[in-house]
């Protein structure tokens, strides 16, 4: 991996043991008083000349302080990769597309970006070692127009709050974090948005703080804001995200304090007491063991492993407790650490994500972590026994769920389930058994078929489907189940599937879905969730954007876009369940 803080120490020349960051600036502070003074003399020439060396390269060739990852694709998809700092003369090439991609924009929006390259150089430290040019396809420019105008209407009456409420043009406060801004500052970036990322780093670095005296659920608080925080840590290296980050898990960690070691749900970040839901003695299983990506992030760039320890603990309590072919009950509770018998099995709401853990935790971990990529094989050798059924009558696959400890079978997908194509391709891709994306491709139609087969082009919360024949349609939806929250999760399996593939049919796809999103949630000032997809007339505006809208779903469609396979390295990178990219351990 890399070791971000060796960065900022200037006086690592001598040395070459790779220690512990703390233990190395107390040996050096000791080593650098034992010299005489005519050594201290010979070290500070030469870090003086390192540094001028470092600032001629800077200021003669700008785009040498970077590494670029930007890839130039030739017509077989083959990629390029750039290492600028390695050799300065493959710049030139690569350079110079970047600049004809962006002359040819003709939305009003290019104008901003012609120049995104250089001004990212201006915005950011030198220490940043990504860097997003802007849009390049019409499809992507449509998407960043889109996630402008959410912007506009979030800024104009929601600043500061967590979510915009675009109808009544006002807002909603859930945990009272600036969910919206914290949420979207990596799909920001990744847009190569300048004037938005200032200010939202800004609203990050004067106002957002976590003396907030209410309780907040651990798993939506780590994924969104710790999840957000870590990944613009990382494209930008600036260290007031890294503050936040560190300040907000240290609020988080009293959750883990219970008899079991299995978090409780809620937390007061004020009094860090920690409590389970209000509604029932139970965590959720899938809000235990979706954590452990970004405090084990957290532990490898601050070099404190105390976050580690406290989640790596719940996943394997999780491992070591009874299953049904790998398949979780939805409910476990934090003083005993046992699941409570009889509750639902679902990819779906409470379940979905435990499953997305077990691969995305083995891919951060460089492979290592077998336990999980075992719990992973057999999840999805149950999912393929027990739950994934076809349809009458024209054998669409679903992933259905089991209830009553697994004795009844319920027909029922929850539109969460949808992240699965994508989850499962990416195990293929990284060496698991091939048979996988076939499942992957056939939920993918099926999900496909939720959007496509209601008028508004849009998925319901909810799709119940017909396996005993009684009617002569695939699926149904009930009324009380047929609000879409513009939620991502078939956005984000698109992504997943063209990245692998390269099949353009998923950009098509994603197309129509994005322009069920323009017709039909657009508003005034922003997006809203509708209460009714089976209606283009009657769609009845929730008067809620989600923060997930701006982290997620535009950040998915706008990768989607890309015709470029590497604007985002899922050979670098392993991406949270709130679409915040974290980087992967290099072993
Ligand atoms: C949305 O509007 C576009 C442009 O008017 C149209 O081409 C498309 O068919 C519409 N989609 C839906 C699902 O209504
Ligand atoms: C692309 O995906 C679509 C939808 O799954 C499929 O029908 C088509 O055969 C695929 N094309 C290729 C070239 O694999």
């Amino acid at each position: 991996m890399v070791d971000y803080y060796h960065d900022h120490v200037s006086l690592d020349v001598p040395l070459s043991e790779p220690l512990l960051q703390k233990r190395k600036t107390k040996s050096l502070k000791r080593q650098w008083n034992q010299l005489s003074k005519c050594q201290k003399t010979v070290i500070c020439t030469l870090s003086a000349m390192v540094f001028l060396i470092i600032l001629y390269i800077v200021t003669y060739e700008p785009e040498s302080a970077v590494i670029s990852i930007h890839v130039s694709s030739n017509e077989n998809g083959k990629d390029i990769l750039k290492n600028i700092r390695n050799d300065p003369r493959d710049v030139e090439p690569n350079f110079n597309e970047i600049v004809h991609e962006n002359q040819v924009l003709e939305e009003p929006a290019g104008a901003d970006m012609d120049n995104e390259v250089n001004k990212n150089q201006v915005l950011l430290s030198p220490k940043v070692e990504l860097k997003f040019t802007g849009p390049a396809t019409t499809r992507q420019q449509a998407v960043l127009k889109a996630f402008r105008h959410a912007w506009r209407g979030y800024k104009k009456f929601a600043w500061g709050h967590d979510h915009l409420k675009p109808i009544t043009e006002s807002y909603n406060d859930w945990f009272g974090l600036g969910l919206t801004i914290v949420d979207s500052l990596d799909t920001i970036f990744i847009m190569g948005l300048k004037e938005e990322y200032s200010e939202a780093k800004d609203w990050v670095d004067k106002h957002l703080h976590f003396e907030v005296n209410r309780d907040v659920n651990l798993f939506e608080v780590t994924i969104r804001v710790l999840g957000g925080l870590l990944s613009i840590y990382h494209f930008s290296k600036d260290d007031i995200f890294l503050e936040k980050a560190t300040d907000l898990a240290d609020r988080l960690l009293p959750c883990f304090e219970s008899e079991s070691g299995i978090p409780f749900s809620d937390i007061n970040l004020f009094t860090r007491k920690a409590h389970a839901p209000k509604w029932s003695p139970d965590s959720s299983t899938s809000e235990v063991t979706t954590i452990q990506l970004e405090f084990r992030d957290l532990s490898r760039v601050t070099g404190d492993t105390k976050y580690e320890l406290a989640v790596e603990k719940v996943s394997r309590l999780v491992h070591k407790l009874e299953k049904k072919d790998g398949l979780v009950p939805i409910f476990i509770n934090a003083n005993t650490g046992q699941f409570r018998s009889y509750s639902t099995i679902t990819l779906g709401a409470r379940g979905d994500s435990y499953y997305e853990y077990l691969l995305k935790q083995w891919l951060q971990t460089g492979k290592t972590l077998n336990y999980l990529k075992e719990d992973y094989l057999a999840a999805i050798e149950g999912i393929e026994k027990h739950l994934a059924k076809r349809t009458v009558p024209n054998g669409f696959l679903f992933v259905g769920e089991l209830l009553n400890g697994g004795k009844d079978f319920k027909p029922k997908m929850d539109h969460l389930t949808c992240y699965l194509p994508g989850t499962l391709a990416l195990g293929v891709q990284n060496g698991l058994p091939k048979k996988h994306m076939k499942l992957a491709e056939e939920l993918l139609t099926t999900c496909y078929q939720t959007y496509a087969q209601q008028p508004t082009f849009l998925a319901p919360e909810i799709t119940y489907f017909n396996i005993q024949g009684e009617s002569s349609n695939d699926m149904f939806v009930k009324s009380n189940d047929a609000h879409n929250l513009l939620r991502p999760e078939f956005i984000e399996s698109l992504w997943y599937m063209y990245q692998f593939t390269g099949n353009a049919t998923y950009q098509d796809w994603g197309w129509r879905i994005f322009q069920g999103f323009e017709n039909y949630t657009k508003v005034t000032n922003g997006y809203t969730s509708i209460g009714n997809v089976k209606s283009v007339n009657n769609v009845r505006p929730k008067d809620m954007m989600e923060s997930f809208f701006l982290s997620e779903t535009l950040k998915y469609l706008y990768l989607l876009f890309s015709d470029n396979p590497k604007l985002l390295d899922l050979e670098k990178y392993v991406i949270n369940s709130e679409a915040h990219p974290l980087p992967i351990d290099m072993v």
